[in-house]
């Protein structure tokens, strides 16, 4: 890759985040619904089409670029339903909502089994349907792509942005694993954008408007874990002065993602069994039983697996809780979401501390497509806002990214690998017999890797010939 090409201008920044307009198509029999949503979405902005028909909407979204449909479910002739199926069968991303009159809630229902994105009753909030529609494209079940100059394109979800096959992945399982309820498991190393995709799967699902609550498994003390994710009853611990509630029953309805799940501790591992198995748990010091309504999503850096090997994990939890897996790559392994991502952190910390950076140079752009980032993309991140904040030029140039750091730990292993043979006894040592033992040594390596070539030899060694012939005399080799 040409690293010059990296370096994106102001312009150029503007192109990949430019809107697209926004294609609406509406079926429904009745003409005064259809004309009351014309006029309804053309104000909010939209691009609208009409259908009276499932078939003539089929028809339209052969002809048309169509980027969110809402259709009645009851039709003359093919029905709203079937019209989903075949939706989702043609364009599985495409965001289909239902209308629906209050005595055929239950079709809805069934329909949002088969990918509806969401249903509104008859008749319905203006306000309701504003956001549904909003949150239906916000969340759009493609990620949204913009092509950039290069015509190469930059995938968005959520708060998240790439460009790499390995993502792109990533970003086209996350609406449909949205959809569903069971459990996830996302794995990866650290910065990766675990929790980025757990917020996301949760902003995308029927849940959305409910609480997501977070818990970190491993920074909670393990005697406070237990009644934080349970909640404890009045005087059940001394020190227990009232009731309460604990995080399950807080995201009832919602999700809650447990984070480091790893890290969680033997006893509270069969707990959580129970809530996975049962989703019913019953608070410290209780004795009733407490049903919820949650979708548990966790993550860990750590092997999963390995741990059940080695016992220090509930195989069974572990499998209730891998229902399905999202791995997220390491940064070092999509190399291409690095320049993608510089550009993105340069603009948001350019704007955050009121700079005007117009990029980053070929060179420091090269360093960082060298550096193995072993804290992925949040250690590039923290390196770009550093970089901001120092850069008194409108470039980000290679002495202002201080990747210190990793020359410090490049230095250290450097240093280790010569050091620990070269320690100096507490006895001390004869300089001259050793380094003299230890050119023979070298030398006599050199000419055995080549195979005698003495030319080469001297060059694996950095000397010249002559040198060399010199000390080959000198230990009579
Ligand atoms: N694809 C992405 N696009 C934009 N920002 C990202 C992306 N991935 C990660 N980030 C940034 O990196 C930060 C770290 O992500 P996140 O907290 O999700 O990582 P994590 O995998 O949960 O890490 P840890 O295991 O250390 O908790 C995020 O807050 C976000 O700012
Ligand atoms: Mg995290």
């Amino acid at each position: 890759m040409d690293i010059a090409e990296l370096v994106f201008d102001e312009k150029e920044l503007k192109e990949v985040t430019k809107d697209v307009s926004v294609s609406i198509l509406v079926v429904d029999d009745d003409s005064s619904l259809r004309e009351f949503l014309e006029i309804f979405f053309k104000r909010e902005g939209y691009k609208v089409f009409l259908a009276e028909s499932a078939e003539e909407a089929i028809q339209v979204m052969a002809e048309e670029s169509i980027d969110l449909v809402l259709s009645d479910v009851r039709l003359p002739g093919m029905d709203g339903v079937s019209l989903l199926k075949h939706i989702k069968a043609q364009y599985p991303s495409l965001p289909v909502i239902l209308i629906t009159a209050f005595a055929s809630m239950e079709t809805a229902v069934s329909a949002m089994k088969e990918g509806a994105w969401d249903y509104i009753t008859k008749p319905f909030n203006l306000d309701e349907l504003r956001k549904v529609v909003r949150q239906a494209l916000a969340a759009s079940s493609k990620p949204q792509s913009f092509g950039t100059s290069q015509g190469e394109k930059v995938y968005k979800l959520g708060s998240m942005i790439a460009k790499s096959p390995s993502m792109l992945k990533v970003f086209q399982l996350i609406p449909r694993v949205a959809q569903s309820n069971s459990n996830v498991l996302i794995t990866g190393e650290s910065g990766t954008g675990k929790e980025l995709v757990a917020r996301a799967i949760h902003d995308l699902s029927p849940r959305r408007d409910k609480p997501f609550i977070v818990v970190n498994c491993g920074g909670i003390p393990e005697n406070l874990l237990e009644s934080e994710l349970f909640g404890h009853t009045k005087g059940a611990f001394t020190g227990a002065v009232s009731e309460k509630k604990g995080l399950f029953a807080l995201a009832h309805h919602g999700t809650i993602f447990l984070d480091e799940i790893g890290e969680l501790p033997p006893t509270l591992q069969v707990k959580l069994l129970r809530v996975v198995q049962n989703r019913a748990f019953t608070p410290l010091g209780g004795t009733k039983e407490i049903k919820v309504d949650v979708r548990i999503i966790s993550a860990t850096n750590r092997d999963l697996e390995k741990e059940v090997m080695e016992g220090h994990f509930r195989e069974d939890l572990y499998y209730r809780l891998n229902v399905i897996n999202i791995h997220m790559p390491p940064l070092r392994e999509r190399k291409e979401d690095i320049p993608v991502l510089v550009q993105y952190f340069l603009d948001k910390y350019s704007k955050e501390q009121g700079k005007s950076l117009q990029g980053i140079s070929s060179y420091a752009m090269k360093a960082l497509m060298e550096y193995p980032f072993p804290g992925n993309v949040r250690e590039l991140e923290n390196i770009i806002e550093r970089s901001v904040a120092l850069s008194t030029s409108n470039l980000i140039l290679p002495e202002s990214l201080s990747l210190a750091q990793y020359k410090s730990q490049q230095n250290n292993k450097h240093q280790k690998q010569q050091e620990d043979p070269f320690k100096l006894p507490p006895e001390g040592i004869d300089l001259d017999a050793f380094l003299d033992s230890i050119e023979r040594k070298l030398l006599k390596q050199a000419l055995e890797r080549t195979g005698g070539v003495k030319t080469e030899a001297a060059k694996l060694l950095g000397i010249n010939f002559r040198s060399f012939r010199y000390r080959l005399a000198k230990h009579r080799l």
